[in-house]
């Protein structure tokens, strides 16, 4: 037993959004301490230039830990190689009403339908701006849920608009299961006009700032090898710079019985493993080479994170495997990811 599983024992005792906002209290003192550069020191340094951006390490946090970019100094005071923070809305929303966040300890699961509560985009990136750390930030936006479907494309513009200054890099999160419709916007008739606007938007950004700040798309790993490959023919097409796999699955396999499993949302955590790398390697066949794939779902391991890139992806991301492992696991896999590089290397 590791220290953090007893502090886990005494979490999994809370109510889980009553452990979340205790763990932020607790990590953002942390962040003050030298427990921090400690933290540090477990991380091995293994840099890398992907969509134009150094990343010190591979592991990233996933978006949606912190939903309102208010803890990013104590995200990367862990070590994370990147963290990843938003789904942000353009306006403010409370989200689904609780219960709406469901632990599944016996899968190493999560189920939830938080449904994009946030503070909204100015609260947003006052956040972003009073932060300290200068590790690398990606911001990801999504649409109100008030917002009709066909009007996605406004609340996407808005939030690449006010995130653009601020942000390493942007991604369009169009895979929640939890905003009604949302996923409709990966089939081949939207995802095109989508795609094609928020490239025009990012130009003309990106004249006015004088960077060039890469879009990822971020996707669902409930989709058909078929659409898969077409969505990697469009993210050409279209001229993003990334591709994001996956977000939480509406299936329910590996889950069959157990307590909450029939609870509605997305599904994260061991379960989705084995599809988000599917999702990954049909990407990897379909994508020209060195087209970057951020590769997320069930990274609970160094062995998981390993997966993850021979199935093609470039830089992992955690979330349900952070809470279960605790921060033990970036270093488990930042370690794990440079011995690989090493070998690989050296054959
Ligand atoms: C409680 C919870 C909230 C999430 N919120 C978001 C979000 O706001 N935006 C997003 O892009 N992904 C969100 N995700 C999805 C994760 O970023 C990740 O893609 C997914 O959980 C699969 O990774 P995992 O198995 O490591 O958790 C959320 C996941 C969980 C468990």
């Amino acid at each position: 037993m590791n220290l953090y599983s007893y502090f886990r024992a005494l979490l999994f005792r809370l109510e889980p959004e009553t452990a979340h906002r205790l763990t932020f209290q607790l990590l953002d003192l942390a962040a003050r301490t030298p427990w921090c550069a400690q933290a540090q020191r477990q991380v091995v340094e293994d840099p890398v230039d992907i969509m134009g951006i150094r990343f010190p390490n591979r592991v990233g946090m996933a978006a949606g830990l912190d939903k309102n970019g208010a803890h990013i100094d104590a995200l990367h005071c862990l070590g994370f190689g990147f963290v990843e923070v938003g789904t942000v809305t353009p306006r403010a929303q409370p989200g689904n009403p609780r219960p709406r966040l469901f632990r599944l300890p016996d899968a190493e699961a999560l189920i939830n339908r938080m449904g994009f509560n946030n503070d909204g985009l100015d609260s947003f990136l006052a956040h972003v701006l009073a932060r300290r750390s200068r590790g690398v930030l990606g911001l990801n936006t999504g649409k109100n849920f008030d917002t009709p479907i066909e009007r996605a494309v406004d609340d996407y513009l808005i939030g690449l608009r006010g995130v653009h200054p601020y942000a390493d890099y942007v991604t369009i999160n169009i895979s929640s299961p939890n905003t009604k419709n949302l996923r409709a916007l990966q089939a081949a008739d939207q995802f095109a006009p989508l795609l094609s606007a928020l490239r025009k938007e990012k130009e003309i950004l990106d004249r006015r700032y004088e960077r060039s700040v890469p879009l990822a798309i971020k996707i669902a790993p409930d989709l058909t090898p078929e659409a898969v490959a077409d969505i990697a023919r469009v993210l050409v097409e279209e001229g993003m710079d990334g591709v994001i796999a996956t977000n939480t699955t509406t299936a329910r396999l590996g889950v069959e019985g157990l307590p909450f499993a029939d609870e509605m949302g997305g599904l994260s955590g061991r379960p989705v493993r084995e599809a988000a790398t599917r999702v990954i390697e049909t990407l990897r066949a379909a994508l020209p080479a060195g087209f970057p794939i951020i590769g997320v779902g069930g990274v609970d391991s160094a062995a998981a994170a390993l997966e993850k890139v021979r199935a093609g992806a470039d830089l992992v991301q955690v979330y349900t495997g952070f809470i279960y492992q605790g921060p033990g696991l970036i270093a488990d896999i930042s370690r794990a990811l440079a011995d690989e590089r090493a070998q690989s290397t050296r054959v």
